[in-house]
């Protein structure tokens, strides 16, 4: 059962998975807000790799230029380029493809509470991409941050955890980053 998506709940839709279930709503979100979509001309990404997972896999619930679904899914221009730059912030970054996320979550003072599907199906070198495009093309971190590895990617896969799990941890990183 789709219960954790309120636009279903509103619209009466029924949808079996929470991925069917986030396209729906962000399909009626971007029916009945079409500002959401960038008007801002496309520059060529310096993770093309990476660009094309995420439009893939991401851009359904974080759109395709990273601004997020009202909410629902939190917006990848900022937050990510913080985290790259720590230790604990990386890890969190591979956590959170790898395994999702489940639960309320801030990012810049707004609420969003969905859940995240996990990506361990894709590859490490995939996930690694996809996060650079994350970090480096949506959120324009620093070049002095260090591109992430498919090692990282692999060291985090030997240690399952559930979406609920990184979720919380997520809470610790957000304190030590200031954030
Ligand atoms: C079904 C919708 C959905 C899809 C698909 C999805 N996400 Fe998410 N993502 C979310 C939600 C929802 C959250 C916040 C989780 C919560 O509310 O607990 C999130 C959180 C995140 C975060 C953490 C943000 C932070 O500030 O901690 C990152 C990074 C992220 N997603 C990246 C991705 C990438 C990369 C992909 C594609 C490989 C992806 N997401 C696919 C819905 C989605």
């Amino acid at each position: 059962m789709c219960w954790s998506c309120s636009a279903s709940r509103r619209g009466g839709v029924s949808h079996g998975t929470a991925r069917g279930c986030a396209a729906a709503a962000v399909a009626t979100l971007t029916l009945s807000a079409p500002l959401l979509c960038s008007s801002a001309e496309p520059t060529a990404p310096k993770y093309a790799a990476g660009a094309t997972v995420f439009q893939a896999n991401c851009a359904v619930c974080h759109g395709q230029n990273g601004a997020g679904t009202p909410s629902l899914a939190p917006p990848l221009t900022s937050y990510p380029a913080r985290y790259a730059a720590s230790a604990e912030g990386r890890r969190q970054l591979a956590v959170t493809v790898l395994y999702g996320m489940f639960g309320e979550v801030v990012v810049e003072e707004k609420h969003y509470n969905f859940k995240m599907p996990d990506f361990t199906r894709l590859d490490d070198a995939a996930l690694a991409a996809v996060l650079n495009f994350v970090v480096f093309d949506l959120a324009r971190a620093a070049q002095s941050t260090k591109p992430l590895t498919a090692e990282e990617i692999a060291a985090e896969r030997r240690q399952p955890m559930d979406g609920a799990a990184v979720r919380e941890r997520r809470a610790g990183v957000l304190a030590a980053l200031g954030l």
